[in-house]
């Protein structure tokens, strides 16, 4: 029997060189889309826009239908973890997410992880409606918060400027600390794997604060939980790719990437392109990383940013993404414009 060839994408993250680049952008979806902010009215709040498979599965395929991505990212939020593990999450306008804050670690931890997913139903039947209707060549991504980030939020109440309310707690009570994030941890494999049953082709874990943490405690809070999850889904789901993105972990990215075991890293705006190539590339798959401010920028700077980055990268396995998320104020005739520049012939 002949399989089929498989999607860009996927090849990329296998660890394939390719000759055109597969692409897709973190916060593809969102408010710089007339017709996310149309949907979004319609909701009581975000939450329940998330846990709504119709108008999830909708916001998951506008940015495809407009753009042709290689990969489209399931819509929902990082925090839809610590809002099935019963606090109290809402989002704010020009706030952002405000959570009860934790005061008690002993608390969270009688949670059983195994429990906890049931709530999140809705979201793998998001995914089995996003996957149904998907084209052949476009990759369904399956993602969750990694640990410490989610950790960061559950404690700190929010976005933080200097999270000293977790690390305080962390460096006061490393055990306890221990038990929320294996907790998390826990929580997470069930999650992604509930995800990728439902038909998610590769999965990213968002760490979006893993650079404000000394050495040690990057190790024991960011790469350990992570190297956790990556080997329970590997043990289940084998072929599934796994995308990490430690954003502003800098000259720690190469250890994250060796000890994990995931198969690509997402670079940050920050990581010398060059370096990308020839410290993390030989390892697996890279994707990233343009400045999510040339997208509002445009023009020369957005073309030539582009051709240097598929010049430096795409002599290996490589997918192009931004260096962090899509900027609500980004126009989006110059994300169509990406589009175009990614369909050129590389230069190289
Ligand atoms: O298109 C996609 O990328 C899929 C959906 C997605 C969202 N959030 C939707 C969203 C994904 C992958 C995320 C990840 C996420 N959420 C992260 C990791 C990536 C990163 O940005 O570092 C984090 C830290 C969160 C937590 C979160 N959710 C914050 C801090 C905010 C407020 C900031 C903002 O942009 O409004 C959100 C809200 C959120 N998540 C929105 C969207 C589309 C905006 C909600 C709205 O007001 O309509």
């Amino acid at each position: 029997m002949q399989t089929e060839p498989a999607k860009p994408l996927l090849r990329a993250l296998g660890g394939e060189k390719l000759l055109s680049t597969p692409w897709w952008l973190m916060r593809q979806a969102g408010r710089y889309l007339p017709e996310y902010r149309q949907v979004r009215a319609q909701a009581k709040d975000f939450v329940e826009l998330c846990l709504t498979p119709q108008l999830a599965a909708e916001l998951t395929m506008q940015p495809i239908r407009r753009f042709r991505m290689d990969g489209a990212i399931l819509f929902s939020d990082i925090l839809m973890v610590p809002y099935a593990l019963e606090q109290k999450l809402a989002f704010h306008e020009g706030v952002g997410p405000v959570l009860e804050p934790l005061e008690d670690l002993a608390a969270i931890i009688r949670f059983d992880p195994r429990g906890v997913v049931g709530s999140l139903d809705p979201v793998f039947e998001t995914v089995r409606r996003v996957r149904a209707g998907l084209g052949p060549q476009i990759a369904l991504i399956g993602f969750a918060g990694a640990p410490w980030t989610v950790a960061t939020y559950m404690l700190e109440g929010g976005t933080s400027r200097d999270f000293r309310r977790v690390k305080s707690s962390a460096y006061r009570d490393p055990a306890g600390f221990d038990a929320l994030i294996e907790l998390l941890s826990q929580v997470t494999v069930e999650y992604l794997s509930g995800q990728i049953r439902a038909g998610a082709e590769a999965v990213q874990l968002f760490d979006s604060w893993a650079g404000v943490l000394p050495e040690r405690a990057f190790v024991r809070w960011v790469i350990e939980p992570s190297r956790r999850i990556v080997v329970a889904l590997k043990e289940h789901f084998p072929g599934c790719p796994v995308i990490g993105f430690p954003r502003g972990a800098g000259v720690q990215y190469e250890r994250y990437f060796r000890e994990t075991g995931v198969d690509a890293v997402s670079i940050d705006t920050a990581v010398p392109p060059r370096y990308a190539r020839q410290t993390l590339q030989p390892l697996g798959a890279v994707q990233g990383n343009l400045d999510p401010a040339l997208l509002i920028a445009g023009g020369a700077a957005l073309a030539e940013a582009v051709r240097g980055l598929r010049h430096e990268l795409g002599g290996g396995p490589y997918v192009f993404n931004l260096g962090h998320g899509v900027l609500p104020e980004t126009p989006p005739e110059q994300v169509q414009i990406l589009a175009r520049l990614l369909g050129e012939p590389m230069d190289c």
